[in-house]
């Protein structure tokens, strides 16, 4: 079925010029943008978005990291979305993603790896809300 997922380039990729190289894979790959902004989470926002990794070692980096420059928030909807844009994104470490991904190309490191997908239909539909109200989503 057709559906939907969320994304966000990371404060990396928009802070090394990766926004348009990253949005033409985006719809290269068959999605269509049904949101899209430029915005920066607070500090706050991040820990509220990665609340489900408060526990982890890595969270307060991973709060600083994504609260330090601006993001791009993305509403993707393509058939069969959260799996086929996890596969476009590769694996969470860039050391690990296969070619022709997104990390493959533009993630740095683990923690800093370009960008964010949903991980169920669920979560789409919670991250989406979290970035976008309503009539932003088209
Ligand atoms: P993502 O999978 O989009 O959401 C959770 C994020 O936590 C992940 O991307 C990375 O940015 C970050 N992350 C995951 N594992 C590590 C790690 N071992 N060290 C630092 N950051 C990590």
């Amino acid at each position: 079925a057709t559906n939907r997922t969320f994304t966000m380039i990371k404060p990396d990729a928009v802070q090394n010029g990766h926004i348009g190289n990253i949005l033409a894979m985006i719809t290269n790959g068959g999605f269509k943008i049904v949101s899209l902004k430029l915005t920066q989470l607070t500090v706050a926002d991040a820990q509220a978005f990665y609340a489900v990794h408060a526990a982890r070692p890595f969270y307060g980096e991973l709060v600083e990291f994504m609260s330090r420059g601006p993001i791009v928030a993305a509403i993707l909807e393509k058939e069969n979305a959260v799996e086929d844009f996890r596969t476009l994104i590769g694996a969470t470490n860039p050391a690990e993603a296969a070619e022709g991904t997104i990390r493959k190309a533009y993630a740095t490191s683990i923690g800093e790896n370009a960008v964010h997908g949903s991980d169920s239909d669920e979560n789409a539909a919670i991250e989406g809300a979290f970035h976008f109200a309503g009539r932003e989503q088209f």
